[in-house]
């Protein structure tokens, strides 16, 4: 930590190093140390949610959290609900009570076309004195659950949601658990006695996907979109499940303000909130005539693809408070503000047929075919139906029409039925009795219907085989979908043990291959003979061992046999693995055909490397990467989680505190603040090296 930059506690060796024990300290230097450490972890707080570049390792963060824990202990007398310490851990709810609040949540009228905004700019022009200058802020319109929160004397006092526009509901104890909300405002001599700000609670896209992917690798339901996952998030009862939803939050409005600086303008008053410490967002850009909006419409509207939280349009509001005041609200909105929306990424279109897949654990899922459409830019031809009980609630049948959106915008969804032909003999869907691969008869498991034929029905089999090979698991880049479609067919592959059995020979009367090819991913294959444990446990496919679990595993047992070894109340005791993961894992390894395909495996002379110590896997310790652009091998999900098992750090946008920004097709803006910062730039080979 560097003294010029303002932290408050020049040296920080006191709270970390020679502690004295908690319970030897007199009372006035516990609080002193308490006090110091509060403020100390906000400070990092802030770094790390805010500003996203923090200046401490996670290690050290643990110490002085771990410090301020055990003194709370020690002297209750000093607890305090601002205490970085209390974001977490309180029980559950009955209900959420009702709050007022300070002053209306009003709404935004919203335009969608150019002309619209013309109509609102000569609107505002017309009200205003002759001539006056007219300078509009334009920002992004976030796509999140919008908020109040309340500061008095600098202190988070409740936070609520919108409700009916003047009384919501208190979420205080969920906003709590939002990292980047500060408990504290930031000292500052024009803090004010009372502040009311608004602002939009979301969940970051990455953060999303991934969680989306543990619920489902659960079995449990996934969210249907970002907003939707904030928004059951924040009213929820119980504090303790919103504390592990990555939330975040960015303030964009003042609703109520006592005591503090006379603040006379948006832009003004976005600078104080980032003084105080309250998050904005980064594109605030100044505009004064519709030309310049449509403008900044456009670029946010290309722009908005490569952000990691949700827009869904830009809003416009006049700049000057004095101005604002002279238009005045109407009932519900202001007249000076409007929100911009965005093209809705929503289409109508036919539904062709509803086929089921197996998938890779068996389980079954209903598919819709569809006439291909473009929704905002992408062609949808099929979209997931999830369950029988999702097909029967949107009650869809083939012939239908159809109305798709992409969730979250990224995954395709059948939203409602907009119209039957008129005389379809089409009946509702049912799920098949029978496998429709292997004609094994399905058993159904809650909402869900499996195959139980396991690796004996060859869709599971080449799901499987393929999952071994994905970049994720060994990484063999030749087993595509394809070829493993056709390795099965022509029963060259029956294991995955099998795989390494493989020669150019056997291969090269396949239609796919030539003597190249064919060699080329024989050499793969055995490229792949000593795998590190935590990937081949990801590897084998495992219900419930997704890759945090199989990382989780290789951390703890260290070795293949050990593991394989471990009974199941072995397994639940460790942190993260529950009873169910724990039950799948002693099964999967308990059951005589895996332990015959392991051992093939390792007479086949794949030698399972034993789990590097966490100070191998820290190659990039504390570095922060920002990607920008699509890469040809690698989703961004991809790439983030090399960084982060390698111990970096992602970040949607780029700082000082950037150290390498990535960059690949179609690069947008960031590769220009790259530039201008001197950050180092690597392109898709060169981060690959890196790895
Ligand atoms: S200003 C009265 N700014 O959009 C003006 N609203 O109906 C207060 N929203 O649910 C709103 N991003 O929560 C404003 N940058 C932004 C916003 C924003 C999202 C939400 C707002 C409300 C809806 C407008």
């Amino acid at each position: 930590m560097t003294g010029d930059q303002g932290a408050p506690l020049g040296d920080m060796k006191s709270s970390t190093e020679n502690v004295e024990p908690a319970g030897e300290l007199s009372e006035k230097r516990a609080r002193q140390e308490i006090e110091a450490l509060r403020e100390e972890i906000d400070y990092h707080d802030h770094l790390y949610y805010v500003e996203n570049h923090p200046e401490i390792s996670d290690r050290v963060y643990d110490t002085l959290f771990q410090r301020l824990q055990d003194l709370e202990e020690e002297f209750p007398q000093f607890r305090s609900p601002h205490s970085p310490t209390q974001r977490v851990g309180a029980p559950p709810a009955k209900e959420l009570p009702a709050v007022k609040h300070l002053s209306p949540m009003l709404s935004l009228n919203a335009a969608m076309e150019p002309s619209e905004i013309s109509d609102f700019d000569d609107f505002v022009r017309r009200r205003l004195p002759e001539g006056a200058e007219v300078t509009y802020v334009v920002e992004p319109k976030f796509d999140g659950f919008s908020v109040e929160v309340v500061y008095q004397d600098g202190l988070f006092a409740r936070g609520s949601t919108r409700g009916d526009g003047l009384v919501g509901e208190d979420i205080s104890r969920n906003l709590r658990t939002i990292r980047s909300l500060p408990l504290r405002l930031r000292e500052d001599e024009e803090r004010p006695e009372i502040l009311a700000v608004r602002g939009e609670v979301f969940m970051p896209r990455d953060a999303f996907l991934k969680m989306n992917k543990t619920r489902t690798e659960r079995g449990d339901d996934a969210f249907a979109n970002p907003r939707n996952a904030a928004a059951g998030t924040m009213r929820q009862l119980d504090p303790a499940v919103v504390e592990h939803r990555p939330l975040d939050i960015f303030f964009y409005d003042l609703l109520a303000i006592e005591g503090g600086p006379d603040l006379h303008s948006h832009q003004e008053t976005l600078k104080a909130f980032s003084r105080w410490g309250l998050k904005t967002n980064f594109f605030e850009e100044i505009c004064r005539t519709p030309g310049d909006i449509e403008a900044k419409y456009r670029r946010l509207l290309k722009d908005r693809e490569s952000f990691n939280y949700e827009i869904d349009g830009m809003v416009i509001k006049l700049d000057d408070f004095e101005q604002r005041e002279r238009l005045g609200t109407r009932q519900r909105s202001p007249r000076w503000a409007i929100a911009w929306k965005f093209p809705a990424r929503k289409e109508v279109t036919l539904l062709q047929d509803i086929v089921v897949q197996v998938g890779r654990t068996g389980k079954l899922t209903p598919v819709a075919l569809l006439e291909p459409v473009d929704v905002g830019g992408v062609t949808i031809s099929r979209a997931s139906l999830h369950n029988e009980r999702e097909v029967r609630e949107l009650d869809v049948r083939p012939g239908d029409r159809v109305r798709v959106a992409r969730a979250g915008d990224v995954i395709p969804q059948i939203i409602e039925r907009v119209e039957r032909p008129e005389g379809s003999t089409k009946s509702a869907f049912t799920m098949p009795e029978r496998c429709p691969l292997c004609d094994s008869e399905i058993i159904s498991v809650g909402a869900y219907h499996i195959c139980p034929a396991g690796l004996s029905c060859p869709a599971q089999l080449k799901a499987h085989i393929h999952h071994y090979g994905s970049r994720t698991a060994l990484d063999i880049d030749g087993l595509g979908e394809k070829t493993v479609n056709a390795l099965v067919e022509h029963d060259l592959v029956e294991t995955i043990a099998d795989l390494y059995d493989l020669t150019a020979d056997a291969l090269t009367p396949l239609e796919r291959f030539a003597d190249k090819s064919a060699q080329n991913l024989v050499d793969q294959i055995q490229n792949t003979k000593a795998p590190q444990l935590d990937r081949f446990l990801y590897a084998l496919g495992i219900l419930h061992v997704g890759q945090r679990v199989a990382s989780v595993l290789a951390d703890a047992f260290g070795d293949l046999s050990s593991l394989m070894e471990a009974e199941v109340e072995e397994l639940e005791k460790i942190d993260e693995i529950g009873p169910t993961t724990a039950e799948s894992i002693a099964t999967f390894f308990s059951d005589q055909k895996n332990r015959r395909i392991i051992k093939e495996l390792r007479d086949a002379g794949v030698d399972v490397q034993p789990q590097p110590s966490a100070t191998e896997t820290d190659l990039l310790k504390d570095k922060t990467f920002a990607f920008t652009g699509a890469l040809s091998d690698l989703t961004r999900e991809q790439a983030a989680g090399e960084v982060e098992r390698r111990g970096g750090r992602v970040t949607s946008s780029v700082s000082q505190k950037t150290d390498f920004v990535v960059v690949g097709k179609n690069p947008g803006s960031k590769l220009d603040r790259a530039r201008d910062q001197g950050i180092e730039i690597l392109d898709e080979a060169g981060f690959k090296a890196l790895l």
